[in-house]
């Protein structure tokens, strides 16, 4: 049997790794309170960029006319994260890859570029921090 102070440790710990993977549940976002520092470099632009396919997909994905669309080129390799197990293996090949689907959409954004860039948020997040991937998906065009 657990004693009470194990327990509550673990119910902590547990709260961190999901807080840090940018969960929105509500106890977790009342746990966040406690820590003073809850944003990563990482997790801003994250934010930013999800923030930015919002906007697109009211922009351009309804009238599907992606004239004038682009996405910001954020550094993921070198923004530090909240902590340094998010940086799974691949997590550079992960980055490098999606850079690429970025420089796509902006070179031709269109439905099929947009796509791209999804896949590449979705495949990052299924092996290095799996929260946010029910949030990314309603950003996929299919959903609309
Ligand atoms: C190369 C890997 C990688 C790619 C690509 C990636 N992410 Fe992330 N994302 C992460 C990691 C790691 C975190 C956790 C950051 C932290 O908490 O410090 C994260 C966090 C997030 C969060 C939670 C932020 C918060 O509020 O704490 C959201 C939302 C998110 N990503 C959306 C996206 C979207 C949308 C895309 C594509 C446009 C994307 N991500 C592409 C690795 C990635």
């Amino acid at each position: 049997m657990l004693n009470c102070i194990q327990t509550k440790w673990i119910i902590v710990a547990l709260a961190l790794v999901f807080s840090h993977c940018g969960q929105q549940l509500e106890p977790q976002a009342k746990l966040a309170k406690m820590q003073p520092n809850v944003s990563s470099e990482l997790a801003v632009a994250m934010r930013a960029m999800d923030g930015e396919l919002v906007s697109l997909i009211a922009r351009h994905a309804r009238e599907d006319d992606w004239g004038g669309a682009a996405l910001t080129q954020f550094d993921l390799t070198h923004l530090m994260p909240t902590d340094s197990s998010m940086l799974v293996d691949g997590y550079s090949a992960f980055s490098i890859a999606f850079s690429k689907q970025i420089d796509a959409f902006n070179a031709a954004p269109s439905a099929d570029t947009y796509s791209g860039v999804v896949s590449g948020c979705l495949s990052c997040h299924m092996h290095a921090c799996p929260g946010p991937l029910a949030r990314i998906n309603k950003r996929r065009l299919n959903e609309h």
